[in-house]
This record gives structure tokens, C-alpha cells and sequence, in this order.
């Protein structure tokens, strides 16, 4: 039997399958399909202080080889959160990761601080790939000093361990992933959607309600994979790897370039099942090859 077991930053998951905040709801929607119990975390929905709607429809695009997406973050807020939906993932027995965002470093810090008192959160996944408000339209993710600055707001604000998930739409990834391990973070997630945008041709307008969206599914692995291969070499943090994970074969790849940890995102909307049918693909992989532990696994497309 291989041992399956990860430690990410602290939070210690039975094995490294976990899933994308925002394809997973806050966990009941998949249980007629799975056994929740079976995943080694959960990763919620993009939490944030107030209750958000969302941004207007359309706001889902299928393209060739994944989908465009500007759900925005719509969720009930931080304190329903709390008393709606934490109950019901406690329960289920294994890590949940709770996915914060805010428009302010002041909204991270507050919504750290409330989700650091209640009982049952083992981590919190810090998006900060969100539009930035106060500053004008920057978005926290691209700037290695304003990321910084929110992993040090949070750092200060919570016990729990911190994963900086990061946007790809920067030059040099590594330099942000610095910047984060620099200001306390515990771990990463990479990597969140890349930009884009689709054009309905007849109308000769955008798709997108709100123009551009984030592309996310199986256009994006070779880049996942990059910058997960660039970032594990650079950084001593272990790493939660995604972007179109659709299969075990996927998920090994973002290991072998040194995740810890994978996220199964888009694959749960073309099948439900998809995080399972992973976690026994690399089962069978392990046993196929002999390999004992799943962390000798991480990094081995590099590691001597
Ligand atoms: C519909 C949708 C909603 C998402 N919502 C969030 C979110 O709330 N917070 C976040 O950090 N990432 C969010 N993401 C990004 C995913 O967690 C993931 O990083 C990205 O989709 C790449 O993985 P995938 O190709 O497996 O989907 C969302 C993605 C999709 C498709």
C-alpha cells in the first residue's frame, strides 16, 4: 500500500486530492455523486465579507478545450458562511479550506480574523487575483509588493495556515511566489484562471457580461505546469497544483512538477466523479511503479 499522505502548510490531508474553490459549491452539491469523506480537503467557494451577487449573466463561455467564466465572487458572505455551511463541512471529517477575497487588505484581514475564531476551518486559501478597488482596477495578485501586503495583513490576523493562491497573468510568477513565502505564507495555490475573452460575431459584441472572464480547464495545463515546475524549484513551500485537471494522469503530471497537493476544478463539471476516478488513478499508478510514499513523487521530473 502507498502512503498517500500530504502535509500542506500544516493542514495534514489522507491524500493530495483536494478541489477548486468556486467548481465545488460549499460541499453538499457533490454529495449525490461522492463520498465527500474520501477527498483528502475540501477547498469552498471565494468567501468575502459582505454578501455578493455576483456579476451579471452571461457569465460562462464554453470554448474549445475549457470554459470562460466571470462568476465574480458570488457567495453569502463571510458570517453565513459561518453559521450555514461550516456545520455541514465539519461534519464530513476531513480538511476544510476556505477560500477568502476582498477588495480592501482591510477586508481579508477582517474576514481572517472571524473564520481564525470559528471551529472547524484548517486552513484558508487567500485569492489574490481579485480586482483591487481602492487602488484603481490593480489586481493584488501581479504586484509582488501589494501580495505581500495582503499575506502579511492575514498572516497577522490568523493562526491557521495560509495558502497564497496566485494569478497566472504575471510576467514572472517566481517573483510573486517569493514574495508571498517572504510575507508568512504557508503554502500555494497555482494556479487561478487565465484572462480572456470570447466575441459573439453576429452581435459583434463580447460574450461576457462583463467582457472578459477567466479561462480555466485543460487550455490551461501546460502553463499550470510550468509555473508549478518554475515555482517548486524556487520556493520551499509545498504547493497545491491545478488548471485542468481532468484525469490521474493530469494530477501526476502537476506533481511530478512538484505539487504536493492537486485540485480538481473544471473536471467536476464535465464529471462529478472526477476527483475520485483521480484519487484511484494515482492509487494505481503508485502500486503500476512501486512507489511507496506519494511525496517521493513531488518534483521527480526535476529532483536528481
Ligand atoms: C466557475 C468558476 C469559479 C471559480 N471561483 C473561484 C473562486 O471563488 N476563488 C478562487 O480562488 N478561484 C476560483 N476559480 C478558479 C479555480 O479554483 C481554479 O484555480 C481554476 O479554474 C483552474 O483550475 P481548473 O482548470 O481545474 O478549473 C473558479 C473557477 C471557475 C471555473
Amino acid at each position: 500500500m502507498t502512503r498517500l499522505a500530504v502535509n500542506i502548510g500544516g493542514i495534514k490531508m489522507a491524500n493530495p486530492v483536494t478541489t477548486a474553490s468556486g467548481t465545488f459549491g460549499f460541499g453538499p452539491e457533490y454529495a449525490p455523486f461522492i463520498d465527500l469523506r474520501r477527498l483528502g480537503a475540501i477547498v469552498v467557494k471565494g468567501t468575502t465579507l459582505e454578501p455578493r451577487l455576483g456579476n451579471p449573466p452571461p457569465r460562462i463561455v464554453e470554448t474549445p478545450a475549457g470554459i470562460l467564466n466571470s462568476v465574480g465572487l458570488q457567495n453569502p458572505g463571510v458570517d453565513a458562511f459561518i453559521a450555514q455551511s461550516l456545520p455541514y463541512l465539519r461534519g464530513i471529517g476531513v480538511p476544510v479550506i476556505v477560500n477568502i477575497a476582498g477588495n480592501t487588505v482591510e477586508d481579508y484581514v477582517e474576514v481572517a480574523r472571524r473564520l481564525d475564531r470559528a471551529e472547524g476551518v484548517a486552513g484558508l486559501e487567500v485569492n489574490i487575483s481579485c480586482p483591487n478597488v481602492k487602488m484603481g482596477g490593480l489586481a493584488f495578485g501581479t504586484d509582488p509588493k501589494m501580495a505581500a501586503e495582503v499575506i502579511g495583513g492575514v498572516r497577522a490576523a490568523t493562526r491557521l495556515p495560509i495558502i497564497a493562491k496566485l494569478s497566472p497573468n504575471v510576467t514572472d510568477i517566481v517573483k510573486i511566489a517569493r514574495a508571498v513565502a517572504d510575507a508568512g505564507a504557508d503554502a500555494l495555490s497555482l494556479i487561478n484562471t487565465l484572462l480572456g475573452m470570447a466575441i459573439d460575431i453576429r452581435r459583434r459584441k463580447p460574450i461576457l457580461a462583463n467582457v472578459m472572464g477567466g479561462l480555466s480547464g485543460p487550455a490551461i495545463r501546460p502553463v499550470a505546469v510550468r509555473m508549478v515546475w518554475q515555482v517548486a524549484q524556487a520556493v520551499p513551500l509545498p504547493i497545491i497544483g491545478m488548471g485542468g485537471i481532468m484525469n490521474a494522469a493530469d494530477a501526476l503530471e502537476f506533481i511530478l512538477a512538484g505539487a504536493s497537493a492537486v485540485a480538481v476544478g473544471t473536471g467536476n463539471f464535465v464529471n462529478p466523479r472526477a476527483t475520485m476516478d483521480v484519487i484511484a488513478g494515482i492509487e494505481a499508478y503508485c502500486q503500476e511503479f512501486g512507489v511507496e510514499d506519494i511525496n517521493d513523487l513531488v518534483g521527480a521530473a526535476w529532483k536528481k
